[in-house]
């Protein structure tokens, strides 16, 4: 809605700005990390940026339609939210305030199982059409006892990662100490103090904690332990056997995010999975990766037909997600904006960002005379993108 929308802040580089001074050092370094040196979080948006569209001027035109269907789903738009942990400790019940404004809007809501709300919180906030993304558990019990509550909540879409087989290498977060909640250090103390919202927020909101995992977390750990009881109870690596089994117990639709090459995109279609997001998790994991616009039109053309094949990472705006689809994804995501809007406005930060986000993807629409979200590819200039 109209209403929704704050003018002071018509770009995410306005709400980054906003939510880098509302936010404590150790939470703002964390949303906006890559790896090592950051180039391929860099090189995810340069890249996007680099694909040029087409437009038709002479003509007759009926409008622009958003609507994109997705899993027999109607969506009111071709971008979701893109699942993120620690949410809450970035920023006080950003967990439910987007998965709030997702349903609000009627596009997808993705929750972590590291994210700070429940299966259950976020079904019930999005009515049930939330997607979980599941990191694998080391423990097959611990895997089915996940699925089964994802599939008790009626959630419709399952989505397992396949670019985390290692923590990704990030200094700030090294130095940081990060951990939930926060390590006590003088600087941490300071930077949170020094930040009244953030501070606020959290003391409304009560201690961020990993509400999806919380009751197979032995009680009254301490912080180091709690990183501990996480890092030995996931399993980051996927392989065949792995998402075979995924497959056979997760009746719903089955996404494999990550996959950026024709050799792991032939394995998941091979074992069954409904779609692919072509991620590099923001370039959070290798720092010498592509971005994932390179691969977009060839994955597309090649398994398009076999596999809905989505994109995310360095989208952050109506133009980027334009470029995405004209190269070939069905439907794109977004992580960090997301986050930079809540950040920057907190309760009204979701509806903002999507809002700010469709509006600026009508623009794109309606200067290209593109009618129909699937039309995109018509206005891809190949030069520019044969790759
Ligand atoms: C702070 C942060 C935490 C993230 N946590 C998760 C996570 O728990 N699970 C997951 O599948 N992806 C996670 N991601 C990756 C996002 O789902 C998504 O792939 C990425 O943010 C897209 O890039 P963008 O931020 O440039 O839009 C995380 C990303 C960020 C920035």
């Amino acid at each position: 809605m109209e209403s929704d929308f704050n003018s002071e802040y018509p770009s995410i580089d306005h709400l980054r700005e906003k939510a880098r001074k509302r936010m404590p050092g150790f939470a703002f370094d964390y949303l906006e990390g890559g790896c090592n040196s950051n180039i391929n979080r860099q090189r995810n948006t340069d890249e996007i940026r680099a694909v040029q569209l087409r437009p038709y001027y002479i003509g007759d035109y009926a409008g622009a339609d958003q609507r994109t269907e997705l899993f027999g789903e109607i969506y009111a738009a071709p971008f979701g939210i893109a699942p993120i942990g620690l949410q809450g400790l970035m920023w006080p019940r950003s967990c439910e305030i987007l998965a709030e404004a997702a349903a609000a809007n009627n596009i997808p809501f993705c929750l972590s199982t590291v994210g700070t709300a429940s299966i259950e919180q976020i079904a019930q906030i999005t009515g049930g059409r939330a997607w979980f993304q599941l990191y694998h558990p080391v423990e097959d019990t611990l895997r089915d006892k996940l699925i089964a509550r994802a599939a008790d909540a009626g959630l419709p879409v399952l989505v397992i990662l396949a670019d985390t087989p290692t923590f990704g290498y990030r200094p700030k977060e090294i130095r940081n100490g990060l951990s939930i909640p926060p390590r006590m250090t003088l600087r941490n103390i300071g930077q949170m103090l020094t930040h009244p919202a953030w501070c606020a927020g959290q003391l409304a909101a009560g201690k961020p904690e990993f509400a999806t995992m919380k009751p197979y977390i032995p009680k009254g750990l301490d912080m180091k332990h709690l990183g501990l009881f996480m890092n030995k109870t996931f399993s980051g690596r996927l392989n065949e056997d792995r998402i075979k089994a995924l497959r056979d117990l997760w009746k719903g639709k089955l996404v494999v995010k990550g996959i950026v090459t024709e050799e792991d995109a032939e394995k998941v279609i091979a074992l069954g999975a409904d779609g692919l997001i072509a991620s590099n998790h923001g370039g959070r994991q290798l720092d010498a990766g592509q971005s994932t616009i390179r691969p977009m039109t060839h994955l597309a053309k090649k398994y398009g037909d076999r596999i809905t094949v989505m994109l995310d990472s360095g989208i952050r705006t109506g133009p980027d997600i334009a470029c995405g689809l004209a190269s070939g994804a069905q439907f794109t995501f977004l992580g960090r904006s997301f986050m930079y809007g809540v950040a920057a406005l907190g309760k009204k930060g979701g509806l903002h960002t999507i809002f700010m986000l469709k509006r600026q993807l009508q623009q794109v629409m309606e200067q290209l005379a593109c009618a129909r979200v699937t039309d995109f590819p018509n206005h891809l200039i190949q030069e520019e993108t044969s790759r």
